[in-house]
């Protein structure tokens, strides 16, 4: 497992990435030294997944403070960096009143303990020999260090409750083939992963249990944005009555949104997909609460309603 410091870090004068564009082909790190340059690196995707992202805003808040940047402009570009994962936003509010080099660090070790507590309250959902399925990478690229549906993997497979992991390859950027499956394979873990498009068909056979993922945003109803794919996949697991869980940490979770409607939607770069025709790329999509058999962050599973769990959960934090 990659140390969390091996994911991403500040130091003195600069934020260094391990540039999960290039994994898992080659390990090289891209070195940030204004909050421009990291703002730059989460919107071309250096380092993505929502938790990782909002550390990453908070290390480049606080590389601007060292660096006696303006912080009103440092704080703008890096919000805007990219819509959708709430943890961004989070994140910047967390360090406005200490921009400090610890209290970003703090961020970085709180969010590595919240996946170690949700990846254990997780576990309990699986049964002996389950057949996960997961889609893009909540992994410890993902969330800094752990994972947040793969550490609740990892943390399955200590106890000997998992059998296999289907890995979605996760359509345009590959996150599931390139990083998923690559964090899976240090752990040792039995893997396969599948075209996007196969997902109907293994549930189908009888060859998948239960279905994993993260979040970039929940809304305070419970309703869910992920990586584009994942509401299909919902949509999948309750034809087939398995169940689908969602596994993130507070900082995911956004109260001061009502519903999943109004969660804002990524359209990234039509290429990604093809450069010879029109295409659309949206890169997240809603999952509605109806559909997610519990959502578990570090305080434990919740289930419906989420609106009264979910507050209640961060009310008796
Ligand atoms: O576009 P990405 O790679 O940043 O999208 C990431 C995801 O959708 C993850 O599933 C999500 O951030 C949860 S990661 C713990």
């Amino acid at each position: 497992m990659l140390e969390p410091e091996r994911i991403l870090r500040l130091e003195d004068d600069r934020v260094v990435f391990l540039d999960q564009r290039r994994l898992p082909l080659e390990e090289a790190d891209v070195e940030c030294r204004t909050a421009v340059e990291v703002a730059d690196a989460i919107r071309t995707m250096v380092v993505r997944g929502a938790p990782a992202i909002g550390i990453a805003a908070a290390y480049g808040y606080a590389l601007a403070a060292a660096r006696g940047e303006d912080l009103v402009a440092a704080e703008r570009v890096l919000r805007d960096s990219r819509p959708t994962a709430v943890n961004l936003g989070w994140a910047l509010d967390e360090m406005r009143g200490d921009p400090s080099a610890e209290r970003a660090r703090a961020i970085h070790r709180d969010e590595v303990e919240r996946c170690r507590a949700m990846a254990a309250h997780a576990a309990t959902l699986l049964a002996p020999g389950t057949r996960a399925l997961t889609h893009c990478n909540a992994g410890g690229l993902a969330t800094g260090g752990y994972g947040s549906a793969v550490g609740a993997l990892l943390s399955a497979w200590e106890q000997g409750l998992l059998a296999h992991v289907w890995v979605d390859e996760t359509r345009p950027l590959l996150q599931g083939a390139r990083l998923t499956a690559w964090e899976l394979e240090t752990a040792g873990i039995p893997h396969e992963v599948i075209a996007d498009s196969a997902a109907a068909s293994m549930m189908g056979a009888g060859e998948v249990d239960a279905v994993l993922t993260g979040a970039d945003r929940i809304a305070a109803n419970g309703d869910t944005a992920n990586k584009i794919g994942t509401y299909s996949l919902a949509v999948l697991a309750r034809h087939h009555e398995l169940p689908f869980y969602v596994i993130a940490p507070s900082s995911t979770v956004d109260h001061a949104t009502a519903r999943g409607v109004d969660i804002p939607i990524e359209q990234r770069d039509p290429t990604e997909i093809t450069s010879r025709f029109a295409a659309r790329n949206p890169a997240f999509d809603v999952t509605p609460a109806n559909l997610i058999t519990a959502i578990v962050t570090e305080h434990g599973v919740h289930e419906a309603p989420y609106g009264e769990s979910l507050t209640r959960a961060v009310v008796e934090a």
